[in-house]
């Protein structure tokens, strides 16, 4: 069997890590093709070379653009690479605009595709990954779930038959980076200067559109995380550091100290190292619900619901129209006590997920 990935954006590739290695263990063959999309290093090599991803086959360098000029480009790219490798399954992951793209080309190829992470919905019309993940599952032909929660929407959506539980990859890459930071296998992360592990802080990362391309907004969660009582060490992805530059919006102030993004294992050993986490990032807050740290999002909803259940991830959409204190005290409570359960899987979904492919090839 020949599988094709399709990766272009950071979070599929920290998802792609646990695939590769799954596939790397069998006779199947495995196309890694980059869309570019993600082009900086601290975005994307890391990744390849901090989680041993093989390097990708195939690289079309489409780079950032609206979501028309981004789509678009890869759409037109993939043509000739699906015509060249015509592969037994094109797998994409998430929602990003590489996977719609990714998707997209290959039904038009008659290639069957399978979408890993399907069935995730925030019913939110004005995000692009609600767009990119809605029309994915309905082109591609298998959808690897990754919770129960995945499974019922897509039943709702008439899925059903095309659905299959395959847990979270997630889950596999997270807790295997954390035991190897636990036996002393990673350096310690770079925090931002300003920042000592050793104290409580909280972890940060924004990055969504609405809360980071609104000159107003942004200014102010920017404010609310400066006036919060522990120093808060903000992960800048180059939306965000772009937007604020743009905008005139100083990111470091107050309890505010900033950096560029982490390699993955340097985020896990920070998330480890923090008192909580701050963050609009979907894989953050789950990542911080496994690694058992307090979770705030500055989101009106999440995807992820199950983190939500004991308090472990709590929704603060407008910090900033909270009374201070209050909001203080959301940010930096700590981890609570209760059973978490395991609503992700147990850390074998990639092989899972390979011989949920060999069987649907199979027919
Ligand atoms: C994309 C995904 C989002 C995902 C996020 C993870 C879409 C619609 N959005 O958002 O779902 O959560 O990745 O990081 O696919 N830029 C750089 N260097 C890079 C890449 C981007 O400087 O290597 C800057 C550019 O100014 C670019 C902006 O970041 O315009 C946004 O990049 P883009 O890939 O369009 O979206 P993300 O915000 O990264």
């Amino acid at each position: 069997m020949k599988v094709l990935s399709v990766v272009g954006a950071r979070p599929q590739l920290v998802k792609l890590a646990p695939i590769a290695a799954a596939f790397a263990g069998t006779d199947h063959q495995h196309v890694i093709v980059h869309t570019g999309q993600h082009y900086d290093a601290d975005l994307s090599d890391v990744f390849f070379s901090g989680l041993g991803i093989p390097d990708p086959d195939v690289h079309l360098g489409v780079g950032s653009g609206s979501h028309g000029v981004q789509t678009g480009a890869v759409l037109a790219a993939m043509d000739k690479v699906l015509a060249d490798e015509r592969p037994d399954w094109v797998l994409v992951y998430g929602d990003t605009n590489s996977t719609v793209a990714g998707a997209l080309s290959a039904v038009k190829m008659h290639l069957p595709v399978a979408h890993l992470e399907a069935g995730l919905r925030s019913f939110n019309r004005r995000m692009p990954e609600e767009h990119n993940r809605v029309l994915t599952d309905h082109c591609a032909d298998l959808l690897l779930a990754p919770t129960e929660e995945a499974v019922r929407h897509l039943a709702n959506e008439g899925l059903s038959e095309r659905t299959r539980l395959a847990g979270d990859v997630m889950v596999d890459i997270c807790l295997r980076i954390r035991d190897a930071v636990l036996a002393g296998e990673h350096p310690a992360p770079a925090l931002p200067e300003g920042i000592d592990p050793d104290e409580p802080f909280l972890l940060a990362t924004l990055h969504r559109p609405d809360n980071t391309d609104d000159p107003a907004r942004l200014a102010a969660i920017v404010e609310s995380l400066a006036a919060l009582p522990v120093p808060v060490a903000l992960l800048a992805h180059p939306r965000l550091v772009a937007r604020a530059e743009e905008h005139g919006i100083k990111l470091t102030q107050g309890s505010v100290h900033t950096s560029r993004p982490l390699p993955y294992a340097g985020l896990v050993a920070a998330v480890m190292a923090s008192s909580g986490v701050v963050t609009d990032s979907g894989g953050l807050q789950k990542e911080t619900f496994l690694l058992e740290r307090a979770c705030t999002t500055i989101r009106p909803e999440t995807e992820w619901v199950e983190t939500l259940e004991g308090g472990w991830n709590v929704l603060a959409p407008n910090p900033h129209e909270m009374a201070a204190d209050e909001w203080a005290k959301l940010a930096t409570r700590p981890a609570p006590s209760t059973e978490r359960g395991t609503p992700y899987g147990d850390g074998t979904a990639a092989r899972r997920v390979v011989e949920l492919l060999e069987e649907a090839h199979r027919g």
